[in-house]
C-alpha cells in the first residue's frame, strides 16, 4: 500500500497543540492520542495495552508517553513498550499536515 491509498482524516488544527502537548481525538471511531513532539506529530492508539486506560490523561516524558494507570510507557515514534508493566506494543498511526490541518491515518 502506497502512502496515496491511506485515507487520511483531519483531526485537529496543528495550532491546537503546542510541542509537549496531546490531545484525545478520533478516528473512525478508533480512540487515538494524538502528540506534538518537539513540533513532530505523532498519534498512537489511546488504549493502553497493558489494561484499559486512556493515553491521553497520561504524561509525556521525553520521547515516552506514560499510562497515567500503573505507570507503563511507550516510545511514542515505535508504540514500543519502554516500561513495565507495558510489554505488547501500541498501535502508531501514520499523520501528516495539510496546510494547518493534522491529518491522520488509521492504516499503517
Ligand atoms: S493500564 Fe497502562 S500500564 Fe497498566
Amino acid at each position: 500500500m502506497t502512502d496515496t491509498d491511506l485515507k487520511y482524516e483531519t483531526v485537529a488544527k496543528t495550532s491546537d497543540l503546542k510541542p509537549g502537548e496531546m490531545m484525545y481525538v478520533e478516528v473512525d471511531d478508533e480512540p487515538v492520542c494524538l502528540i506534538n513532539l518537539n513540533g513532530e506529530f505523532h498519534a498512537l492508539n489511546d488504549v493502553c495495552t497493558h489494561q484499559d486506560a486512556s493515553l491521553s490523561d497520561g504524561e509525556i516524558d521525553g520521547d515516552e508517553i506514560e499510562c497515567p494507570l500503573h505507570g507503563g510507557a511507550f516510545d511514542i515514534r515505535t508504540g514500543q513498550p519502554t516500561s513495565f508493566p507495558v510489554v505488547t506494543p501500541i498501535e502508531v498511526y501514520k499523520v501528516r499536515v495539510v496546510g494547518d490541518d493534522i491529518q491522520v491515518a488509521l492504516t499503517r
